[in-house]
């Protein structure tokens, strides 16, 4: 087991999260094109990915490392009926580190108990996607100027939702207030709402998307994710649950910025994209700085 890894993103204290948003601003502005010569890395994703496997490739390319990996496990021995476990095991003995997304929830935790190299969760099921939490409080540091004090609304799917998840637990250390937006039958789960009451932090679980525009600093919405329903008849009851317009953003704070992980379907409408207050390409582009700061800081180079 690697303690390096990045599984979660509560693995990281307050002081490191703000260490890691100093060292990404730093390879904003000071390429390093050669920090992991002679460094291999594998992209295992066992999921289908846009921006944080090409965010990664990218990131690993500008920083002169080298990338071996698969984008469709059933182009890998996977396919024949080999385990997480073996595979993991031997391209642990190819690469200097792995990251990697799963479908299942704990893939990530399994593969760091067998692994010979760090582990950087790409994303696992429902549960965590620490490195989108990173560039998401990257781009909130980045347009608030602080993490303190906040009003941040997550608006969408909060139950499978894994990047509200990690946003939440990495957002307590910060005094916000959240307003919780979902329908109800995709609430926050329990725990991570107790988690805010052992934090002693203000939330608010609501419905509407209107009522919670005016009253927030960040407005995180997401996707209603049709891949992570059983039976598809409960995703067509509530996949437009939430669209935003642009008219709706007229009586919101000065301050505000519109996030979003991506990728979206219909959940923010395209006349948003030119409102100052969109600020979700910009945050996608964040993550490539966040993932050079993530990888120089696994393999203890920064
Ligand atoms: N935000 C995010 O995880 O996007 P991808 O699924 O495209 O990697």
């Amino acid at each position: 087991m690697n303690n390096r890894s990045l599984i979660s993103i509560t693995d990281y204290s307050k002081e490191e999260l703000l260490e890691l948003i100093k060292l990404a601003d730093y390879f904003e502005h000071n390429p390093e094109p050669e920090l992991l010569k002679n460094k291999i890395i594998a992209t295992l994703f066992f999921e289908p990915s846009t921006r944080t496997r090409l965010s990664f490739e990218t990131a690993i390319q500008r920083l002169g490392g080298r990338i071996i990996g698969f984008t469709d496990a059933s182009t890998s021995s996977v396919q024949k009926g080999e385990s997480l476990r073996d595979t993991i095991t031997n391209v642990s003995l190819y690469a200097d580190l792995i990251v990697m997304r799963s479908p299942l929830e704990g893939a990530a935790r399994f593969a760091n108990e067998v692994s010979h190299v760090p582990i950087i969760n790409a994303g696992d099921g429902a549960n965590q996607h620490p490195t989108q939490c990173m560039l998401d409080l990257f781009s909130i540091m980045k347009t608030q100027g602080t993490l303190e004090n906040l009003n941040i609304a997550l608006v969408g799917d909060l139950k499978y939702g894994r990047t509200t998840h990690s946003l939440v637990q990495a957002m307590s250390n910060f005094n916000a207030t959240f307003f919780l937006v979902s329908p109800n039958e995709l609430r926050l789960p329990s725990s991570l709402i107790q988690s805010i009451k052992d934090a002693h932090l203000n939330y608010y679980e609501m419905t509407s998307l209107e009522e919670a525009i005016p009253l927030v600093d960040v407005l995180y919405m997401t996707r209603i994710q049709r891949e992570r329903f059983a039976d598809p008849l409960e995703y067509e009851k509530v996949k437009n649950s939430y669209v935003l317009k642009n008219y709706m953003l007229d009586n919101s704070k000065d301050n505000l910025k519109v996030m979003h992980p991506l990728p979206r379907v219909n959940e923010i409408s395209i006349d948003v994209d030119d409102n100052l207050k969109a600020y979700y390409f910009q945050q996608a582009l964040n993550g490539v700085f966040m993932r050079e700061a993530i990888l120089a800081h696994v393999l203890d180079l920064k």
